[in-house]
């Protein structure tokens, strides 16, 4: 198969680990026989400083047209002063919204081969932590209307946090097929004793729950999330939730990890294209410097393989190279334990080409 996806490095350290997923993409293709063409756009501070934007709309029709989209991360200080119109973020935003992306997978896993690296007892985490969160990506208060003015002489502003019942109602679906797929088990995540775009999101999540009825499913407030993430987080295999609540969970979800670099996200669309990023930032204090744990990278390619393409038997090799690479020893500086072997960001690209 011929497939173009459209990359975009960014910023920091995202060439560096792209490039990596590059590599282990021209492998599965060499070895699959599928041909992926790259089509390279600026996006975030990178674009600023060539093209006074944070993404061109050159950058965005390519983002459109191709079969897939995969980010490195964007963003540093040194764009830290930029006007909110064109700040890096902006263009994160905006290809999420124009794409359509309106789900986002942010899958956080224990490796079994780092769970020294879990900031949480041995006796909290288990027999590993494996849950799947469902962030909304296209509405809420990181696209209502927001104002700054003057009201009885200072400044008042407000973030307006919309939702409509389509919205959350494709959003539901989207975890509840999920859930069907994994330990059919969903926690819906809001504030309704207080919001009302919660209680909109809790009737609609109960009108779903009833189509699906193999579906252990249960309401959560947001705070009390937040709590039994620390407290018990193997009590949950998908959480759904709203854009900001997804935003910060999800956040505090990979640390039970203990290791950031290693998680990959998807965000989807209702077709089949979607964008593929690792969950972590830019990291501009190691940008440059080959140190850089990719992993996290390869794994989005592997999902863009799975969900994109429908190429489950290519993305399982991905996965599985990546555990052969951690069972032999080999770890970036952000994973290293005693008695590993300590590579660069691109052995570890090359490692992991090797056990494809
Ligand atoms: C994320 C990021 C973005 C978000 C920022 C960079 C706008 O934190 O993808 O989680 O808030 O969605
Ligand atoms: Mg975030």
């Amino acid at each position: 198969m011929v497939k173009k996806i459209t990359v975009l490095k960014g910023d920091g350290i995202g060439p560096e680990i792209v490039n990596e997923a590059l590599k282990v993409l021209d492998k599965i293709g060499e070895k699959y026989g599928h041909s992926f063409e790259y089509t390279y756009v600026d996006i975030g501070g990178c674009s600023i400083d060539k093209h006074g934007v944070p993404i061109t709309d050159e950058g965005m029709a390519l983002c459109k047209s191709a079969d897939s989209v995969l980010l490195g991360a964007v963003g540093g200080p040194k764009w830290d002063n930029c006007p909110p119109a064109i700040r890096p973020e902006k263009a994160l935003l905006a290809v999420r919204k124009e794409l359509g992306l309106f789900a986002n997978l942010r899958p956080t896993k224990l490796f079994k081969q780092l769970a020294d690296a879990s900031p949480l007892k041995q006796s909290i985490v288990g027999n590993g932590i494996d849950l799947l969160i469902v962030r909304e990506l296209t509405g809420g208060v990181y696209f209502g209307k927001r104002t700054t003015e003057e009201v009885n002489g200072e400044l008042v502003a407000t973030d307006i946090m919309p939702y409509s019942e389509h919205e959350i109602e494709r959003i539901g679906r989207i975890a509840f097929e999920t859930a069907m797929k994994r330990g059919k088990k969903l926690a819906s995540v809001d504030k309704a004793n207080v919001l009302d775009t919660s209680r909109l999101w809790r009737k609609t999540m109960h009108r779903l729950a009833e189509e699906y009825p193999e579906v252990e499913y249960s309401d959560i407030l947001v705070d009390n999330t937040a709590m039994q993430l620390i407290k018990n987080p193997t009590q949950f295999d998908v959480l759904v939730t709203e854009n900001m609540f997804g935003d910060i969970l999800s956040d505090e979800a990979s640390m039970l990890t203990g290791s950031i670099g290693m998680m990959p996200s998807a965000s989807l669309s209702s077709g089949s294209l979607g964008m593929y990023e690792p969950i972590h930032g830019s990291a501009p204090d190691i940008a440059g410097m080959n140190i850089a744990n990719p992993i996290g990278t390869i794994l989005s390619a592997a999902m863009m393989l799975r969900y994109s393409f429908n190429m489950a038997a290519e993305a399982d090799a991905i996965e599985n190279a990546v555990n052969a690479v951690l069972d032999a020893g080999y770890r970036t500086g952000d994973i290293m334990q005693e008695g590993c072997t300590k590579v660069s960001c691109s052995e570890m690209g090359d490692l992991v080409v090797s056990n494809i």
